[in-house]
């Protein structure tokens, strides 16, 4: 940071207050959405320390031993502070009734705060709502938040289409679907997809929003659990580099775009229609073995969004977390000098 830039940089200020942050008990709106294999207790801890919220992924682990150590874990790494953990109920079905163990042995190690994503849910709300926990639904569609909102969810996350990740049918970008919403909702909201840079939270802030998601921003992160060279590749790739596949199947799956994404991109132009046509192209298990562990990162699906042109070092999260706060802290002080210019 030069002089010049410190001498005009506004002070970030120790909260910034939502209806979100009261609701979760933390000190800045921005919360790191799960991402399957990479969310584990030191990212997580991580996140909560830097002042947001993050959600440990359930399915990652692969017994629920090793979930519950993960959980163990993250406690003392936040020195008992809350943290959440991310319930993916898959469309394709596969290991959904493993979320409902998962959420039990969670609600016994004291978690409260849990985001959902994929099928609605449903069939969890019930335990959800005895144990008094906190439910974050996360959805693609304005109609589905205001289908969550009924149900009783606490707050919605609604992602864009350029979101990392699942962000289903939905065609509408971010800004859009946030605005639509608000119209609708309600409940609190967190706005999430395509968002790598403070301006972008000040402005969905000052959209209505109480909070952001992040995620393909917070990969290269020195605290993820991935191989340093997918870390390299992850701070070489531009806005530009991501691109969704799968949208044929129902399932659009927005990745870093590399020889594993451009194989199942020919083999979808071809005319394949389901899962299965994939086969290995598409496991999870080999995206965690090779690119994630080896660093093969021409290898497996490795979810990913243009925000991740934002990411341009391997660095600790604090150090992510405070760009961000110091780059909204800019552009909200324009704002104000405008207003009172
Ligand atoms: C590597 C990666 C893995 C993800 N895995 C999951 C997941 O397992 N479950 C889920 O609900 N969302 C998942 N997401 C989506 C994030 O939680 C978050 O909604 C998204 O990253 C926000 O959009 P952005 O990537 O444009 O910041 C993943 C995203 C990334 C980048």
């Amino acid at each position: 940071m030069n002089a010049r830039f410190t001498a005009l940089a506004p002070t970030i200020p120790e909260r910034w207050p939502t209806r979100l942050t009261e609701l979760l008990g933390i000190r800045w709106p921005l919360l790191l959405g799960g991402m399957m294999w990479l969310s584990d207790a030191r990212l997580v801890a991580a996140m909560v320390r830097a002042g947001g919220m993050g959600f440990i992924t359930a399915r990652s682990l692969r017994t629920d031993e090793d979930f519950r150590q993960t959980l163990h874990e993250c406690r003392r790494l936040t020195k008992e502070q809350p943290f959440g953990v991310n319930l993916t109920l898959s469309r394709r079905g596969s290991g959904n009734e493993a979320m409902t163990t998962r959420l039990k042995i969670a609600l016994q190690e004291g978690v409260r705060i849990f985001e959902t994503a994929g099928l609605p849910p449903t069939e969890l709300m019930p335990i959800f709502q005895n144990a008094g926990a906190i439910v974050i639904h996360k959805c693609a569609h304005v109609r589905h938040a205001v289908s969550a909102q009924n149900m009783g969810v606490d707050a919605v996350t609604l992602v864009g289409m350029e979101e990392g990740g699942h962000p289903g049918s939905n065609q509408l970008p971010t800004f859009l679907n946030g605005a639509f919403a608000l119209e609708q909702l309600h409940i609190p909201l967190a706005l999430g997809g395509g968002i790598g840079h403070g301006r972008q939270i000040a402005a969905a802030l000052a959209l209505g929003a109480d909070a952001v998601v992040m995620g393909s921003v917070f990969t290269p992160a020195l605290e993820t659990p991935a191989h340093d060279a997918y870390k390299q590749r992850v701070i070489a790739t531009d806005a530009h580099g991501t691109r969704a596949v799968l949208g044929s199947l129902g399932d659009t799956w927005r990745v870093l775009d590399n020889e594993n994404a451009r194989k199942v991109a020919t083999l979808e132009e071809a005319g394949a229609r389901t899962h299965a046509e994939f086969g290995q192209l598409i496991s999870g298990e080999r995206t965690q073995a090779l690119a994630y562990q080896a660093g093969q990162h021409e290898e497996g699906m490795l979810s990913m969004g243009p925000a991740v042109g934002f990411a341009r070092a391997v660095v600790p999260l604090a150090e992510i977390v405070h760009r961000l706060q110091a780059e909204c802290m800019q552009a909200t002080s324009r704002f104000q000098r405008m207003l009172a210019s």
